[in-house]
């Protein structure tokens, strides 16, 4: 049953974040009767299983990081059909993000701007909400720093939030990417990012002898990156042995045909007018990579067709968040059945 065709007029009608905020407490709370009234794909579609990082994901297709920032609603997510799931992004203590109005929908080019400033609930109530909603299948965890901490103090935030999830986690992911927190993005470049991949390194072999388990680290990237760049952070990662990155978070440029009145909202720009731009960033980085580490692809998937094209680029697994606002749960199976086709063009 697909009911989002219905839904989306009324949900759209509302303030961004006000029915962000409903869809998430409904999920929540009754989640998995929602879920069922979904659209879910065939066993043939949900199983297209793929072995990455020492994981074994049962299909492609997950869910981008900031739709489910305090781990409130995996289980509902998770029976949508989604391979993997990227909660988060916590920050170590409580925070409330940057002042409202701080999402907005950008309906006539299927986009979204947004700052929201990592608004979110603290390691120790995400853990709990974790406990008590923890879906099955792959979850990783995406971890930023507060915004009351310097970025000289980026490390440690971090390492805080590798220690507390370190265990909770099927892989863990460093978000150096946000528009919205202060010089986050500058640990992307030079000594900071050096610095901050040496510190990372470190802190999981440690983590790795305690718990006698490795958890995959993926590092997180914007597509504001020039090629050099970009050619940096491939070759940083590899000899850091980071185990992936994700390519891309939201954009701060404003292409041309982005309606006026909004071009000057500040924040991230997602959706389809990012999807061609994080596409070449993915090209490019996995030819940097040459295949030393693997690629997550998000960035404007709004159809199967958009998807595939990021696996064409390179990238080996996809994450969606603004497709799944402006189509609903039916823009998974679109995902899934399209790589299927891709992979098996004959059936
Ligand atoms: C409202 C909103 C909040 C987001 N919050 C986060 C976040 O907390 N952490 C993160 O790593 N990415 C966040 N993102 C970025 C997405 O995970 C994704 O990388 C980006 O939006 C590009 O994919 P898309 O075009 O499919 O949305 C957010 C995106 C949106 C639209």
């Amino acid at each position: 049953m697909n009911l989002y065709p219905a839904l989306r007029p009324l949900l759209f009608n509302m303030d961004a974040e006000n029915s962000h905020d409903l869809v998430l407490k409904a999920l929540s709370k009754v989640g998995r009767p929602i879920a069922r009234l979904c659209p879910t794909p065939s066993s043939a579609l949900l199983s297209q299983p793929i072995d990455l990082m020492g994981l074994r994901f049962p299909n492609p297709l997950g869910l981008a990081a900031g739709l489910d920032k305090n781990a409130s609603c995996g289980p509902a997510f998770a029976s949508m059909g989604f391979g993997f799931l990227e909660l988060g992004t916590v920050t170590p203590k409580p925070q409330p993000g940057n002042p409202k109005p701080r999402m907005f929908r950008i309906p006539e080019s299927r986009s979204i701007i947004n700052r929201m400033g990592f608004n979110s609930c603290g390691l120790e109530t995400f853990l709990e909400n974790l406990q008590g909603n923890r879906p099955s299948g792959i979850i990783g965890i995406n971890l930023g720093k507060n915004a009351s901490t310097p970025i000289s103090g980026a490390l440690d935030d971090y390492k805080l939030g590798m220690n507390a999830v370190y265990n909770h986690a099927d892989y863990i992911t460093i978000n150096i990417s946000s528009p919205n927190t202060k010089n986050l993005r500058d640990l992307q470049e030079g000594n900071e990012l050096q610095n901050l991949l040496h510190g990372i390194g470190q802190s999981v072999r440690m983590l790795q002898d305690k718990h006698d388990r490795h958890v995959p680290i993926v590092v997180k990237i914007a597509p504001d990156l020039d090629s050099n760049a970009i050619a940096q952070i491939a070759s940083n990662c590899v000899t850091n042995h980071i185990d992936g990155i994700i390519a891309t978070n939201t954009t701060i440029a404003r292409p041309s045909d982005l309606p006026r009145h909004i071009a000057a909202e500040a924040g991230g720009l997602s959706g389809a007018l990012l999807t061609q731009h994080s596409t070449e960033v993915v090209y490019k980085l996995c030819q940097e990579l040459g295949g030393e580490i693997p690629v997550i692809a998000a960035g404007g998937i709004m159809s199967g067709n958009d998807a595939v094209e990021k696996l064409q680029a390179g990238a080996q697994l996809v994450q969606i968040y603004t497709g799944f606002i402006y189509n609903g749960p039916k823009l998974i199976t679109d995902i899934l059945q399209s790589i299927r086709q891709s992979r098996h063009p004959q059936e």
